[in-house]
């Protein structure tokens, strides 16, 4: 543990001495936790954060960005197809050189959830959580290419606790133990709009995680880069907490990535409109790039080629294949910072909690696709939106768990229909009864065709429930 008098001249070393202006007052373990918090403050980095405040946050705008060329599997299958890179996936797969990491180390702050968001239960008749949806596509995986998929799961300080717990008490969903590995990401102080450390009480800075881009030190300094070496895993399926819909380790997606000799493959699909927060894929000179949505000019978002689609039309949903040698170098690289002006509750000069009505701080975040400038090769792959994209980001309105349970129908009912099974649609085109099927029953239509093929009875009450409202 840091002494107080190398925490005093850390903090003197960036203007932040205020950070111990309680500290005639705090007991040991209060002390103790501050010392070690400082600690974990690096001067560096706080300088940079100080220089960027004040300045307008980087925009994509002031350098001429072109969109990214986008290959869709349909396409390839065309010239070459699909089956080979089907193969060379499903290739991967058996031989056991892939791995899932899931970040889930965010917020949740939209959605409003007391819990971790993974913890937040949305199967339309289950009512499995996020967790238990993408634990049971793993083991499905583990199940169908007869091979060990170590399951990563990036959390954060505020919610590795509680994420830990949730997976214990449900026997990590049947996956072995030893290939559930949690992680922990950095955790980053906020500056308030004089570049000073934030006290949220006398001994606590307060702090909230590095970003998903965070993702990357976490995975070196955690020992996952170890843990992956001694597994012989080469390729990584990355993926958000967020959408039960992903195709966890699609293998045409893993074959095409494994075929180019890919440092990182990016499924993109056409934004819903043009203030749709994704980020978009696009060329700067002659690198790729993705630029947050925030980062773009109104000019950019809005700018429309002669046949009506926007000129910067594909987004990014953050599912990515990486090559674990580009991981381990962009672990080493120095990733941009972004800052965002948000409301943080904070003590004032008179030691009282105050909730600002407006934002009073400025938090740092790393993204994960900062990346992407980095790679040798970098290929961005279109996908259906409606089979692989549906998020629960807010409590209501888009992206909420009532679009996303009648996305998850409508994906089932799909498979349903191309079996040939007869599904009830309501006047709007969504399931008319409650849909869900269990990952570990089929992981997509051909799955579910092979079980119907080889005689499964088909019980209408596993699929249907009894109610006529259609969620
Ligand atoms: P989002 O920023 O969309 O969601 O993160 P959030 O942080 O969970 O929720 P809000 O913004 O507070 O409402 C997208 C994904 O990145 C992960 C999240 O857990 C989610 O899977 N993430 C985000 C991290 O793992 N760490 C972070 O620091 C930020």
């Amino acid at each position: 543990m840091i002494s107080f008098d190398a925490a005093k001249s850390k903090l003197a070393e960036c203007g932040q001495e205020h950070a111990l202006r309680f500290w005639d007052g705090l007991g040991e373990a209060e002390r103790d936790a501050l010392l070690g918090q400082i600690e974990t403050i690096d001067a560096e980095s706080i300088k940079l954060m100080q220089s960027m405040l004040g300045t307008e946050p980087a925009t994509a705008g002031e350098a001429t960005i072109e969109p990214s060329p986008v290959v869709e599997l349909a396409a390839i299958a065309e010239r070459e197809a699909t089956e080979n890179l089907t193969e060379l996936g499903c290739a991967a797969l058996s031989g056991g050189t892939v791995g899932v990491v899931l970040v889930a180390g965010g917020q949740g702050s939209r959605l409003g959830f007391d819990g971790p968001k993974g913890a937040y239960s949305v199967g339309p008749i289950s009512g499995a959580s996020l967790f238990e949806i993408h634990a049971r596509k793993v083991l499905a995986l583990e199940q169908k290419f007869g091979a060990e998929i170590p399951f990563y799961i990036m959390t954060s300080q505020v919610n590795d606790a509680p994420t830990r717990a949730f997976f214990a008490e449900n026997d990590n969903f049947d996956l072995a133990a030893d290939r559930v590995l949690f992680f922990t990401q950095g955790m980053w102080p906020a500056l308030d709009g004089d570049g000073k450390l934030m006290l949220d009480s006398p001994s606590h800075i307060f702090m909230s995680p590095d970003g998903h881009g965070g993702t990357l030190t976490a995975l070196q300094q955690r020992g996952m880069f170890d843990d992956m070496d001694r597994r012989g895993i080469k390729t990584i399926f990355f993926f958000q907490v967020d959408n039960p819909l992903v195709e966890i380790a699609d293998p045409a997606f893993l074959g095409l990535h494994v075929k180019e000799g890919a440092d990182i493959s990016i499924k993109v699909c056409s934004k819903r409109d043009p203030e749709e927060g994704l980020g978009i894929v696009a060329r700067k000179g002659d690198r790729n790039i993705i630029v947050e949505y925030s980062e773009l000019t109104p000019e950019q978002m809005h700018e429309t080629l002669p046949d009506g689609n926007l000129k910067l039309r594909f987004g990014s949903v953050a599912i990515h294949v990486f090559s674990v040698p580009f991981l381990k170098q962009e672990a080493a690289a120095q990733l941009p910072l972004h800052v965002a002006h948000k409301k943080v509750p904070c003590l004032d000069a008179s030691g009282t909690l105050v909730s600002p009505d407006s934002p009073n701080a400025y938090k740092f975040e790393k993204f994960i696709f900062d990346v992407v400038p980095d790679a040798k090769v970098a290929i961005n792959v279109e996908f259906e939106r409606a089979n692989e994209f549906s998020p629960v980001k807010n409590a209501v309105g888009n992206d909420s768990p009532a679009t996303c349970q009648r996305d998850m129908m409508l994906k089932a009912a799909g498979w349903l229909e191309a079996c040939g099974v007869e599904v009830a649609r309501d006047s709007e085109g969504g399931a008319l009864h409650k849909i869900e099927i269990d990952p570990c029953f089929a992981l997509g239509a051909a799955d579910l065709a092979g079980k119907l093929g080889e005689g499964f009875a088909f019980d209408a009450d596993l699929l249907l429930d009894a109610s006529e409202d259609g969620c």
